[in-house]
């Protein structure tokens, strides 16, 4: 059940406008990283295909976001993936990450350019070391929605991430993405380690206030 105020339209006052501040546990995905040790297993009309790949991701901080009441600090990413015997792009992807800390909601926004869109959710406390997000297809608040092809060749039922938050100050994450391929379930898996490269940029409103 959710527990939605009466008044939809009154958006929070007094706003922290720095968003490096107010991640939850999101606050530690935040910057540039890279990461050598990737591993895809994808669907192939032979079988599934295992391929490594390096990738570098960029999460940098956006501005406080109020949908009326609702206030969310999030990320805004970029991931480039390249297998390591091929030069042309393997994977990209875009997309927000966001935290509601009134309720600890946490949710990933992804769009990958074969045409396909999905947003993922999940709860986590603050200090999380760990962080579990789904998207199921059909569902019209965290769902899936793909093109009229892949719905017909790869439909996508399900998307499933984990970020493991490592000593060291890295982080890793498996993807499950669970397709149905000639009516058989394909389990998609991609597995890597991200080391940070370089510290984020602070948030357009807290660069505004440092001038
Ligand atoms: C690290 C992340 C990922 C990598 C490296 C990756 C890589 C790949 C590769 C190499 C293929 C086979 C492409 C081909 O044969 O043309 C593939 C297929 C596919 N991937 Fe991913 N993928 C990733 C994540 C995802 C995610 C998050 C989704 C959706 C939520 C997704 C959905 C699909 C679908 C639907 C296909 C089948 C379409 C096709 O083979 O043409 N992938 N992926």
């Amino acid at each position: 059940m959710n527990d939605f105020p009466d008044d939809i339209f009154t958006e929070p006052e007094d706003v922290d406008p720095d968003t490096l501040a107010n991640l939850g546990p999101l606050r530690r995905l935040a910057g540039i990283w890279e990461g050598t040790k990737g591993v895809d297993l994808n669907p192939k009309a032979e079988g599934p295909e295992r391929r490594e790949f390096t990738e570098r991701i960029e999460l940098q901080p956006i501005d406080p976001q109020a949908n009326g009441p609702q206030l969310f600090y999030g990320l805004r990413y970029h991931t480039r993936i390249l297998a390591t015997d091929e030069d042309a792009t393997f994977h990209d992807q875009v997309g927000y990450w966001l935290w509601e800390p009134a309720t600890g909601l946490m949710m990933q926004t992804l769009a990958i350019p074969r045409g396909q869109i999905a947003m993922a959710s999940g709860h986590a406390a603050p200090d999380a070391a760990s962080l579990v997000l789904t998207a199921t297809r059909g569902s019209t608040e965290y769902g899936i929605c793909s093109t009229a092809f892949l719905e017909h060749a790869f439909r996508t039922d399900s998307y499933r991430i984990e970020v493991n938050f490592n000593p060291d100050g890295s982080w890793s994450y498996v993807l499950d993405t669970m397709l149905l391929v000639h009516g058989k379930p394909f389990q998609h898996r991609d597995v890597n380690t991200l080391v940070k490269v370089a510290e984020p940029t602070p948030n357009p409103l807290m660069l505004l206030g440092k001038r």
